[in-house]
């Protein structure tokens, strides 16, 4: 009577007398270690918020016949249903198979793999803006099918806004329109939007198949946030900024595959590949980050006077982007790590991406005026026919735009590095003086670059534009890029950035795609990849470039 009293009250106390729960959004794994790694499922019953206790096992083998490892878990209302559980005392450099189960109920299987104590390459999956509305992750299922063997997301995983909102025009066309339907502010609406990304059948497919390291951008709470805010946050009508933003990270820290620590704010962290590559992966964004500046404030770019203002407030020695303690951390593990390859694994792009003024005050992308182009292709040809002209032959005309004195090169994009240069010079060359090869990866622009990194010697004349390493920039998954807001042709503004930018070697300014870092001891190669489509689900893949970076 007694045991059957029990069984009763647990069958109650499980979600009712024949329920089983549901595993609605497939499986993930992350930040692999050599020895274990973090297991994610979401579990519920499905008329009851009761607790689901939940079996996780990991094996050598698909079909489970060899365990190594397995233990249980809760997917409970406190963590909205999620469960993650961090399997230990696995071999480094191997794939396994895992699995949940309550009940008679077993989750997919995932697919998943320990970090190698010893490796002679390494391929690493980089991924960024992944929007639902915008379209079909078809870049995810790309990557499952790929020979990557580790994801990387460098932010913007999920989107903010409601269901009107950016890169949504063709969302209900698609099926894609944002639930909630508002914007997001609650750790309920955080929940709500993680659960539908995790819905989609390629997310599935990904993650089920490797394993993820993430970091968050600026859309896992808000448009342009840095420390004490955000450009979509406004405190009068939204409420604090630091309620949104726990609630925001919380549900990031609940829905992704990430080893959470008790500070969920602090998500900078390394993972080794067995000497071959120190990958640290960086929090640009909400940790340490000064407010951006914004040009307009800044009068126009037309004069010395603003000119020199502009050049002043980017060059701030206080100016931060990871902010002191992160950046002595950053420091700290380049130093003491011995492997051949420096990766930075962060949101916004590094490298200088730097227009001449003459060039920056003629552009006017929001004045589509045939007037207003010509005085913008007139400034660019200029320039490029003054660049292309050697330094003897230079009109005086022309030998002022290529004097940086006199026509000084400045950054457009000032929610990227570029809006920071004391804290990337003091970045750039932390790693010059350690001497270690470094390369650095970004997503947030939608668009896909390959670039030098090289100081601009602020604190140092004699240093400027001696190279430090290079940067490799992913596409986005979904979210539209630059052609999505620029008047002038696709072509063009390839053309435009790769005449103007020094330091840039390639851009792609119109496809979406990711990008395969391969790391062996001599070379950092990568390629990406781009599909054809993002609004039909059948497409094709090709590869659009490969570049190898020596060091
Ligand atoms: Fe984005």
């Amino acid at each position: 009577m007694a045991t059957a009293l029990a069984g009763g009250v647990a069958l109650s106390g499980c979600g009712g007398d024949d329920e089983e729960p549901a595993f609605q959004y497939g499986v993930a794994s992350g930040d692999p270690l050599a020895d274990r790694v973090i297991l994610w499922t979401h579990a519920r019953y499905p008329s009851s918020a009761d607790p689901v206790v939940l079996r996780w096992q990991v094996a050598e083998d698909a079909g489970f016949a060899r365990i190594v490892a397995s233990g249980t878990v809760s997917a409970s209302a406190a963590t909205g249903h999620t469960a993650k559980a961090d399997a230990t005392g696995l071999a480094p450099g191997r794939e396994y198979f895992y699995r949940f189960s309550a009940g008679g109920t077993r989750s997919a299987v995932g697919s998943t793999r320990t970090l190698p104590a010893n490796a002679t390459e390494v391929k690493l999956a980089v991924l960024s803006c992944s929007n639902y509305p915008a379209g079909f992750f078809n870049v995810y299922a790309e990557v499952a099918r790929s020979d990557a063997q580790f994801a990387l997301h460098l932010g913007d995983y999920i989107y903010e806004y409601d269901a009107a909102g950016f890169a949504s025009a063709g969302a209900a066309a698609l099926g894609r329109s944002s639930q909630p339907a508002h914007e997001l502010l609650t750790l309920d609406d955080y929940r709500a939007r993680h659960a539908q990304y995790k819905s989609d059948a390629d997310s599935k497919t990904l993650h089920a198949r490797m394993p993820m390291i993430a970091v968050w951008d600026d859309h896992e709470v808000a448009n342009d946030a840095f420390k004490d805010g955000a450009e979509n946050h406004d405190a009068a009508s939204e409420g604090s900024w630091a309620a949104r933003r726990a609630a925001a990270l919380q549900a990031y820290h609940e829905w992704m595959p990430i080893r959470s620590g008790a500070d969920l704010g602090r998500i900078y962290r390394s993972f080794d590949f067995g000497g071959l590559l120190s990958l640290h992966m960086l929090d640009t964004r909400l940790l340490g980050r000064d407010a951006q500046i914004d040009i307009a404030a800044l009068a126009g770019l037309a004069g010395p006077a603003a000119q020199a203002a502009a050049t002043a407030a980017f060059s701030s020695p206080t100016r931060q982007l990871l902010g002191s303690e992160q950046a002595a951390w950053l420091t700290a593990q380049m130093a003491a790590s011995t492997a051949t390859w420096q990766v930075l694994g962060q949101q916004v792009l590094t490298a200088r991406m730097e227009f001449p003024v003459s060039v920056l005050a003629a552009l006017n992308t929001s004045d589509t005026s045939p007037a207003a182009q010509a005085a913008g292709a007139a400034a660019v040809n200029d320039y490029l026919t003054a660049k292309a002209t050697p330094a003897g032959l230079r009109t005086p005309a022309q030998a002022a735009l290529m004097n940086p004195a006199q026509n000084p090169l400045l950054g457009y994009n000032l929610d990227a590095w570029d809006g920071y240069l004391a804290a990337r010079e003091t970045l750039l060359g932390t790693a010059l003086q350690l001497g270690k090869k470094l390369v650095t990866l970004a997503g947030d622009t939608h668009n896909a670059w390959h670039a030098d990194l090289s100081l601009k010697g602020l604190a140092n004349p004699a240093l400027a534009g001696v190279k430090v390493g290079e940067e490799f920039a992913t596409s986005s998954v979904s979210s539209p890029g630059l052609e999505s807001f620029l008047a002038l042709p696709s072509a063009q503004v390839k053309a435009i950035f790769e005449g103007v930018v020094d330091d840039l070697h390639w851009m792609d300014p119109s496809q979406r795609g990711y990008l395969k870092m391969s790391f062996t001891p001599t070379q950092a190669r990568g390629d990406w990849f781009f599909v054809d489509t993002i609004t039909r689900r059948s497409y094709t893949a090709s590869l659009g470039r490969t570049a190898v970076y020596t060091g």
